[in-house]
This record gives C-alpha cells, structure tokens and sequence, in this order.
C-alpha cells in the first residue's frame, strides 16, 4: 500500500518525467491546493486550541506560491540535478555508527576499555554512501502504540539478547514473528516499572510519582535504560527522561529507546565527560547500568555530581549479584565505599530500600569548604564552560556556577523561567519572548508544509484515516541549531505529542544550560562530526541558519547531508531555514541523497527561504 504512494512520488521526482507529465501533474497538485487548502486548515483549527487566522490564509497562499515556484525551479535545476546520485551502502551498515569502531580504535592505539569510547578522528570513513533500511524494515507505528510494539526487522537484536532479557527496565517479548512488544503500563502485562517508580518516589518523601514534577524532579538522567521502560513511565508523568548507554552493536538499548519513540542518545562513561553543562539534571537514574562506581578514582561519580543539580538525586539500583562496589560481594560491605565517598562530596543518603539507594546532592554550596580534610577538592572556577567530551576530573564541578540553585526553589511551572532566572542566562527577557513568539508561528508554517500534498497529488497515504498527516507521524524531532528551544517550547504549546533532542552546536551562543533548565532534552554537538545515535532513530531534523553558520567551517556540507540521511527514518522530514544562497547548496546536495526537496519563500521581504525534504523509502 505504502510503495503506490511512492510510486505517486516517484512519478513526480523519480526517472525525469517527460515536461507534459509535469504539467499535467503540477495543475492536479494545484487544484487539489485550492481544494484542499481549506479542509486541512480547518483540521489545524481543531487541533490547536487558539487559532490565528492570518497565519492560515497567508500559508494558504504561499502553498498557491510554493507550486509556482516549483515549476521555475525544476527547470532551473534540470541541470543540477542531472549530477550522480550518490549509491547505497553495502548490507553491513545498516547499523553504522561513525566513531565507535572498536578495531580501528584498537589499532589507533586506545586500550584498557577507551576503545569503547568516541573516537571520531580514527574511524573517519571517506567512503560516501547512504546507509539503506534492513530488508525487512517497516515504518514505525505510529505514536504512542509505537512506545509499546516495535518492529523487529526494524533492529538488531540477537536470539540471545532476546532470552537473556529480563531486568525489570528490560522485559521485551515477541509478540509475533515481526513485532516486539514492550510490557507497557498500561497494557495487560504487569512489569513493575510502575511499582518501582512508586517505590522511587515514596523513598523522596512523595505521595506518589506523579508529584515529582512538584518536588523539581522535572529531567531525568537514564544511565543504561535497559530498553527505555522506566523513562517511558516517566514520560506519561511529564517528566523529561533521557536515556544514555554505550554503543552497542547488536541489542542496543539506545537503539531500542529511540525506535520506541523516547528520548535518548549514546553516552558513555569510560573516559570522557558527556556534552552536557553542570548542573542539568535533577535526577540520574542507574539501574543496574553496569558502571563500577569507585573505578578510575571515583571519576566516574564526580560526572555523576558534576550534571546533577544542586539538590538532585542520585537512584542507583543494584542487585547483589551486580554490585556497584569491584571486589566487594556481600550486600552490606558493598555500601562501604559508597558511604565513605558520598561525605566526601556533600551527598547523604537519602533513602535506602531492597536494592535501591537514593543520594541527594546538597542544596548548599558552602557544604563543601566545611568538609574535613581529604575531601575531594573543587575545580577552578571556570572550568565548567562548554564541555565537549572532556576527560573526566578528580574535582567537583559547578559550585561557583551562577545556576546553582536549590531544585525546589525553581519557579513553579515546567518548562519556564522568570524574568530572574532567564538572567541568569544572560539573557533578555524580551528576546526571550520574541524568540518565542517567532517559533509559534513558524511551527504552524512547518506543520501545514509538510503534509505530503506538497510532494505529491495524494492528501493522504491510500488507508491512512484523518487527521491528515503528519498527525502522529512525527514523534522524535532533531533541532540541529537550536538557540533558545523556542521550537520545542512551540512544539509543546501546540500540544504535539513529539519529543525534541535540542542540539546546541559547538560553535553557537551557548544557550544548553538555558534549555536544559527549561527542562527539555539538549545536547552540545560539533556538526563536523557525526552524531551518537543510531541509524533511522529521527522522523524530523530541523536547522535554522546552521548552514550559514557552518560554511565557513573546516567540514564537508556533504557528509553533513550524508549524516543527516543516516539518522534520519525512511520517509522523514527536513526543514532547513537560511539564506537564499546556502539553501540552493542544500537544495544541490538533497538532490543528490536522493531526497525530495522544495525551496519555499516565506515571501516576508527577507532573503530567508526554506527548504522542506522528505527521505524516500528505498527499498532495494
Ligand atoms: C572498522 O575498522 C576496521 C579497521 O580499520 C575496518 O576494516 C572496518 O571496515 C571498519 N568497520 C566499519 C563498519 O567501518
Ligand atoms: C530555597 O527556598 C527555601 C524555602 O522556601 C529558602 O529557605 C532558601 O533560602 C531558598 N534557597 C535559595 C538558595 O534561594
Ligand atoms: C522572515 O521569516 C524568517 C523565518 O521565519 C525570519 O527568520 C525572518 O526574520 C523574517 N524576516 C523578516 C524581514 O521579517
């Protein structure tokens, strides 16, 4: 069913069709633009509760624009896009990830276990190819039955992994030969992760857990998320789980996670600091994620301290076969080290039952110049700035951070400062909220483009009931460059049911610990190398102004392209925003990936365009 309506596309986009196919085509997209212009803004009208008519009726006619434009820029493009396609990579990267290559890192010279770690610069391919879906890839449900079956053709995972799993955060199990379903909460299959959520807040002194958005607990750090269970819970509390784990090449937790629709990233502590600031999370959750905590002098911890808020938790659950503790066995000497290091750096126990142990970190900063002697000591003031993959440190970050503030003395509503603590950012309030404003209204432009009555003569997939797409459709979203997370803040206003990874480039106004502290999902990320997540993990990358931003950058535009290919799913969506110049170059290389590409002026006097791209399914 799906592939007729690729057929559709590929009539339009595929083999050059002869000019009175184009024609013909264009005045059938037209005329369905005119009809069914009006139908679809009624359907936005129904889903967002405040309606801003000239909005409607300024992107009705640009949609009557973006037809016209489209025909002046086939022609002026049959030249352009006569350049090679590029080929398809061979079966054994369909689950590439650059940089985690542990044979090249071995023979780079990296050992005891840092060969596990990030290393772009040794696995650097220089072979261009589009990494191509498994044969029997499908595209995923649709949210949120997608949180709670997956399809199994969709990722790797051996027989093995399959039997083996079983931690309560790992429960999966065939549900038929083609589909995994993950025991869900609300599903007929029980899988404790509901009670362990209970247990977790009752242990914080909590009524339940739907009040940990009330005690501050608002972003959750997920080390080794099993399959992203307990973060899936926490997300039907408004609560922001991001899951990390180590690349893993086969049963990949990230992986999983990010096909179900959740929050989550490859991370790993082995050497390196991960690319968020101090002070972003007010919880980090390990269930048994395998980390021997008093390894490497404690450096491992102090990562831990370092991201936690003033006042944030530390949950760690630990079995007895699985101590946290390396050489110690017994339950009771393997808090020893434990509680000889927490003083240390001004954490208390806050709470202890079977195997979980919750530590707060303190709300004061002057706890730590009142600890005795052979206490850990704090780094230099600066040292927190912008941490890219850093090696890890034997000191305590953050206590000089103008952010330190207490998780419950934060204002009270999620996903919002005041005016008091946006200064503390340095920034203005008001470019704040015009930022804002300006994301509200390019969200409802993006939304009503990428519907794929602008790529073909069908409104909807032939079996797809209203509402029309991208209803649903879009659930893990990418803002590549993303200031002040006004587009996830737009996002969440509109009630969209999607999740944003807010990636801040390295080069860019460092804006992450504002929208970490907003309480959304955000990493720091250098756009000259490739990303940690798998293959096919993003229905919707968006840039605005990164091209520009990078031209004038060491890196290849290409691989950029080639990257954001790789992450993103068959029939996902681009949307890149910039000058008229650096969008033709994009429009160059979207041709060349294979993607469906559109120019669209935003006709408001600016020399801003648009590019809308969609991936196609390539099946062979
Ligand atoms: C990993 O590195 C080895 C040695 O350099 C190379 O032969 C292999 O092709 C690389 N694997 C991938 C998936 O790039
Ligand atoms: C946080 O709030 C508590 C009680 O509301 C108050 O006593 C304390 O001084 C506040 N701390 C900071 C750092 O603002
Ligand atoms: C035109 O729209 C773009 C995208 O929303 C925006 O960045 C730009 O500032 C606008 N230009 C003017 C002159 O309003």
């Amino acid at each position: 069913m799906r592939s007729s309506w690729s057929n559709k596309l590929s009539l339009i986009f595929g083999p050059r069709p002869p000019l009175n196919w184009l024609l013909l085509c264009l005045v059938s997209v037209l005329a369905l633009i005119a009809v069914l212009g009006s139908s679809s803004s009624n359907t936005f009208d129904s889903l967002t509760p405040v309606s801003v008519p000239d909005i409607y009726t300024n992107y009705r006619r640009l949609k009557e624009q973006a037809a016209v434009d489209y025909l002046e820029l086939r022609s002026l493009s049959l030249g352009a896009s006569r350049q090679r396609e590029l080929g398809l990579c061979g079966r054994e990267r369909e689950n590439y990830v650059p940089c985690y290559n542990v044979s090249a890192n071995l023979f780079g010279g990296f050992k005891d276990g840092e060969e596990f770690d990030r290393h772009c610069e040794v696995s650097r391919n220089r072979e261009r190819c589009l990494v191509r879906p498994p044969k029997d890839y499908k595209i995923p449900l649709r949210w949120p039955a997608g949180r709670d079956v997956i399809w199994s053709g969709n990722v790797k995972i051996t027989k093995d992994q399959f039997l083996s799993s079983g931690s309560m955060t790992k429960r999966l199990m065939l549900l038929e030969e083609n589909q995994i379903a993950f025991h869900s909460e609300d599903g007929l299959i029980f899988d404790g992760v509901k009670d362990y959520s209970l247990q977790i807040a009752k242990m914080l002194g909590l009524s339940d857990d739907s009040q940990f958005l009330q005690a501050g607990v608002q972003t959750v750090l997920d080390i080794g998320c099993g399959f992203g269970s307990f973060g899936a819970h926490l997300v039907s509390l408004n609560v922001m789980a991001i899951c990390i784990a180590a690349y893993e090449a086969t049963g990949s937790q990230v992986q999983l996670t990010l096909e179900r629709g959740l929050p989550a990233m490859i991370g790993n502590f082995i050497t390196r600091q991960l690319p968020y600031p101090a002070l972003s999370f007010e919880m980090v959750h390990c269930a048994q994620c395998g980390i021997v905590w008093d390894k490497k002098d404690w450096t491992l911890l102090l990562e831990v301290d370092r991201v936690l808020k003033p006042g944030g938790y530390f949950v760690l659950t630990s079995s007895t076969s699985q101590p946290y503790g390396s050489s110690l066995s017994m339950k009771n000497s393997m808090l020893t080290p434990m509680e000889e290091m927490t003083p240390k750096i001004c954490w208390t126990l806050k709470a202890q039952q079977y195997e979980t142990f919750i530590w707060q970190k303190t709300v004061d900063s002057d706890c730590y110049t009142s600890r005795k002697q052979g206490a850990i000591p704090l780094c230099n003031e600066g040292h927190d700035v912008r941490s890219y993959y850093k090696p890890l440190v034997s000191c305590i970050s953050g206590t000089t951070n103008k952010r330190w503030t207490p998780i419950r003395n934060r204002s009270s509503s999620p996903h919002q400062l005041n005016s008091a603590e946006l200064e503390i950012h340095g920034v203005q309030p008001d470019d704040f909220f015009e930022d804002l404003q300006i994301w509200r209204s390019a969200l409802r432009n993006y939304w009503s483009l990428l519907t794929p009555l602008i790529f073909s003569d069908h409104p909807k997939r032939p079996g797809d009931e209203d509402p029309l797409p991208p209803f649903n459709m879009i659930r893990n979203v990418m803002d590549m460059s993303a200031h002040y997370g006004g587009l996830n803040a737009a996002f969440l206003e509109e009630r969209k049911s999607v999740w944003v990874m807010n990636v801040v480039p390295v080069n860019a106004l460092y804006t992450l610990p504002l929208i970490l502290d907003l309480g959304f999902a955000g990493v720091l990320h250098d756009w000259c190398e490739p990303f940690p997540t798998y293959p096919r993990t993003y229905d919707l990358l968006h840039a605005n102004g990164l091209l520009s931003h990078l031209s004038s950058e060491r890196c290849s535009m290409m691989d950029l392209f080639l990257e954001m290919d790789r992450i993103l799913r068959p029939e996902g969506w681009v949307v890149l925003c910039d000058k008229v110049g650096a969008i033709e170059m994009a429009r160059m290389f979207a041709t060349q990936i294979r993607w469906e590409a559109r120019v669209i002026d935003l006709q408001n006097g600016s020399d801003q365009r648009l590019l809308v791209c969609q991936k196609p399914f390539v099946k062979k």
